[in-house]
């Protein structure tokens, strides 16, 4: 359980590939789950990889990483209004890195606003795909050449 990262997404991310193309990019949930499947590997991780579009269920998963190494977290839509979201990272004890497909500072003012920043490690955003990868390694311990 240490070893493992879990990688947590919220609402609509099923949708990637073909959900707002020119905002989200072409790559697929499927695609954003080998990317991370292959960066844990390169750092010797064990993944666990999960979404939903419900706020209850996003707080069960987060409950069930307990003990993991970190949490790569795009709650979506939920980072903007979720309270639940961020009581149960406190609640767990996560070391959580928050990733966003898109440079939410670059679209609508209520994207600025993240429950979850304040109980996050760190925060990506703006890179695509490479943003789970970047958050993978961040939680990897660092181990000696
Ligand atoms: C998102 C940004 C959110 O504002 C939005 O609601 C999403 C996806 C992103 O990955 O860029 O659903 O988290």
């Amino acid at each position: 359980m240490p070893d493992t990262i879990h990688v947590i997404n919220g609402p609509n991310l099923n949708l990637l590939g073909t959900r707002e193309p020119e905002v989200y990019g072409r790559a697929t949930l499927a695609d954003v789950e080998e990317a991370c499947r292959e960066a844990c590997e390169r750092h010797g991780l064990e993944l666990v990889f999960r979404q939903s579009n419900h706020e209850g269920e996003l707080v069960t998963f987060l409950q069930e990483a307990r003990g993991s190494l970190g949490v790569v977290l795009n709650a979506a839509a939920y980072t903007h209004t979720s309270i639940a979201l961020a009581d149960a990272i406190k609640a767990a004890g996560l070391n959580v890195v928050e990733v966003h497909l898109s440079n939410v500072f670059a679209r609508e003012a209520f994207r600025h606003h993240s429950y979850i920043s304040p109980v996050a490690r760190g925060v990506i955003c703006g890179l695509g795909i490479d943003g789970y990868r970047l958050a993978i390694g961040a939680l990897a311990p660092r181990r000696a050449m």
